[in-house]
């Protein structure tokens, strides 16, 4: 309403009362169930608190509800327990639902477009969804990695314009998940969290919720401290990782171990925090993350040269692969064309079935593109789909192939190498498997 459509018989009016809050069935709605959303639902439900665990996915429901989803065993656990309580674990697609729980948590990928263009799709429509759901006592807590200001755009102002009073009517907070799927070391309780909220109020009700699973909750000044807590640390490991490369492609230069190299440096007890080199990073973290962060600075034209020229270097990682293999194989007086190359693991990580952003798919595409006869074996990845159009199986019997060269991209725990002949040139792409007798390093 304009102040021209202000009536004025109301100003003296007694101010119509507050919507209350009338008490909820569900402690907290999950609003997204992937690599992150999942854990986090399970968290909470293990915690004691009565959960909504919404995804838009029909498809994805279903798989958790066959208990198909790619979980740590300590997380299969629990969501076998959820999935016998309904009452205290409640799958849905359901949006109306979200109006019966206390605190709606966001989690939504927020991926990149092809020209590393922080693609807001998933996330504006889930914010949308959400604002639209709102009542009165509500927390609304956004944990999807994104650029600063995005609380604020996508769900306090909304939630404004409904009407609503922020810090009074409804609360807003935003505390980014630290979850690392496949990593058994960190239980999601121990990782702390940070939560900041649009005012003190929110920043208190948010740091709550948290602490209904997390044991330590660091609470900062604001929404945007919050969201820049996250780019920071993402921006961080991206930076140190392209500097890893580096310092691997300098080491084997001056012909002087890498790995050794950090190992002895990590002795150091302040000052220095080890990151090794690789074939380049996927996920829907490192790749991604710091484009929110550059996206934003480039319409600001603030300078962020040394994040630029890492994520550049990090981009081009896959390519220094494929020249090593082809390096090697010109080594063996062979030619890429027609080359029978293996590719041991192609998810980006050790123990998981993510496939997002790995290197491991351009790497098979670049040496397929260059007439190389490319496979893989992969025990968490049945099956592929590269963006050329390319499908691949992973072998059955990876020794049956007769490589020409194996490229170690990823090492699950449970792989087994045991059919590499001892002959086999082998390119080390972890540049730790130092049990593989005469391989070479990228
Ligand atoms: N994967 C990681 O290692 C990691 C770690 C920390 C933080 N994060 C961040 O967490 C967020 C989620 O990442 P993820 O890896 O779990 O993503 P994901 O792709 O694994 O899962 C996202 C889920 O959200 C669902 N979804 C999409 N739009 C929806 C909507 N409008 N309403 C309801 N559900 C919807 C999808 O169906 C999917 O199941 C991202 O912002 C990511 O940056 C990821």
């Amino acid at each position: 309403m304009s102040t021209l459509d202000v009536r004025t018989d109301l100003w003296d009016a007694p101010a119509p009362p507050r919507p209350t809050a009338t008490a909820f069935d569900y402690d907290v709605a999950i609003v997204g169930l992937g690599y992150v959303g999942l854990p986090t639902a399970l968290a909470y439900h293990a915690g004691g608190s009565r959960v909504i665990a919404l995804d838009a996915s029909s498809r994805r429901l279903r798989t958790i509800a066959a208990r198909g989803a790619d979980l740590i065993d300590s997380d299969r656990e629990r969501l076998d327990t959820a999935l016998r309580s309904p009452a205290a674990f409640r799958l849905t697609s359901d949006v109306t639902e979200l109006s019966r729980a206390a605190a709606v948590v966001v989690c939504v990928p927020t991926p990149v477009d092809a020209r590393q263009v922080p693609d807001l799709t998933a996330l504006r429509a889930a914010c949308a969804t959400v604002v639209a759901a709102a009542r009165p006592g509500q927390l609304v807590m956004l944990t999807s990695t994104t650029y600063v200001g995005c609380t604020r755009d996508l769900v306090e102002r909304p939630l404004r314009e409904r009407g609503m009073e922020v810090g009074v009517d409804v609360f807003v907070a935003f505390s980014a998940e630290r979850i690392d799927p496949g990593n058994v070391g960190f239980a999601q309780e121990v990782v702390p969290r940070v939560v900041g909220g649009a005012t003190a109020e929110c920043e208190e009700r948010g740091a709550r919720l948290l602490a209904r699973y997390a044991d330590r909750v660091h609470r900062v000044s604001s929404l945007a401290t919050a969201e820049m807590t996250k780019l920071l640390e993402n921006t961080f490991r991206a930076v140190n990782i392209a500097l890893a490369n580096e310092f691997a492609d300098i080491c084997g230069a001056l012909d002087v171990p890498v790995t050794e190299v950090i190992e002895a440096a990590s002795t150091k007890p302040y000052g220095f925090m080890a990151f090794y080199p690789g074939p380049g990073v996927g996920g829907h973290c490192i790749p991604c993350d710091p484009h929110y962060l550059l996206w934003q600075l480039k319409a600001l034209h603030v300078d962020a040269g040394v994040i630029t020229e890492a994520m550049t270097r990090i981009a081009a990682r896959p390519r220094r692969v494929v020249e090593r293999i082809r390096d090697v194989l010109g080594r063996a007086g062979k030619g890429t064309l027609g080359a029978r190359v293996l590719v041991v693991g192609v998810t980006y990580k050790p123990d998981v079935a993510d496939l997002r952003e790995s290197p491991a798919l351009e790497i098979i595409d670049l040496l397929a593109d260059l007439g190389a006869e490319v496979q893989y074996v992969d025990t968490h990845a049945p099956h592929i789909h590269l963006v050329s159009g390319r499908e691949r199986d992973s072998l059955a019997d990876p020794g049956a192939f007769h490589p020409d060269v194996v490229l170690v991209h990823t090492r699950h725990h449970d792989s087994d190498l045991g059919w590499l002949d001892a002959d086999t040139v082998v390119v080390d792409g972890t540049y730790r498997s130092a049990d593989i007798a005469g391989r070479v390093l990228l």
